[in-house]
């Protein structure tokens, strides 16, 4: 596992889009697993402005999304489908037929997602982002490790962390549909960014503490091309 820490949020999630960059660089039908949440914005901006400027071409890009709410319509401002069209879809040449969100709206949305990810190829990078309790994508602590996309149940300290997207934490989605742990750990290469003192003791019990399902993040020690990039305040529980 590679862990850096940064000077402050915005080089931590820049980094980020760099290691993204040079996938797409590297091979140009780079199958991408993305993120929600705010901490990724900056690497999406870095990749936007790269496209713009002719350094990256997204054309045969293929990309997958971790997860998405269950219960409201893919075109609500506030669905994961409408905050990836807003920061990355509708500002490079990505093809619509190329991009996949999960949807909750039948039971076998889940399988026919993992098929669609085996199909393409399998991920080739995954960036991640961490809950306060170690979540990745809505992979909640839990007495097991999840393996394929699933729907959940969201815990209240992630609905009261998403309230702030909402009125009220009464607003925020119960259900999501998202990954399993076993998706995440089939990428060929996860980067997860956290920033934030929030996030330093999810960090730390993810790099240093015991693999275990309640902290979903904790198996990423297994991972044979983990990257963790951090600002000062998610690492700082690390200097030592
Ligand atoms: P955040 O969410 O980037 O908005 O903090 C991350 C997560 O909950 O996975």
């Amino acid at each position: 596992m590679e862990f850096h820490v940064y000077e402050n949020a915005r080089a931590a999630c820049e980094a980020a889009g760099v290691l993204i960059a040079a996938q797409i660089t590297r091979k140009g039908d780079s199958v991408l697993g993305l993120a929600t949440g705010s901490t990724p914005i900056p690497a999406y901006e870095m990749l936007v402005s790269w496209y713009k400027r002719g350094v990256i071409d997204f054309d045969r890009v293929r990309t997958f999304n971790l997860d998405e709410y269950v219960g409201i319509d893919e075109k609500n401002p506030l669905s994961y489908h409408s905050f990836m069209e807003e920061h990355l879809f509708s500002k490079v040449n990505l093809r619509p037929e190329n991009v996949h969100l999960p949807s909750g709206r039948s039971s076998l949305d889940g399988v026919a997602y993992d098929e669609a990810i085996r199909q393409a190829g399998g991920i080739d990078i995954q960036l991640l982002g961490i809950g306060r309790n170690g979540h990745i994508g809505f992979n909640e602590p839990a007495a097991d490790f999840t393996y394929g996309t699933h729907v959940v149940t969201l815990t209240e300290d992630t609905i009261e962390a998403n309230a702030r997207f909402f009125n009220s934490a009464d607003d925020v989605p119960r259900q999501a549909i998202s990954m399993g742990i076993g998706n995440i750990m089939s990428a060929r290469c996860v980067v997860l960014v956290a920033t934030g003192e929030s996030k330093a003791n999810a960090v730390y019990r993810t790099i240093r503490g015991p693999i275990t399902p309640e902290v979903p993040a904790s198996i990423l020690q297994l991972h044979p091309c983990c990257v963790i990039l951090t600002d000062r305040e998610a690492g700082k529980l690390m200097t030592d």
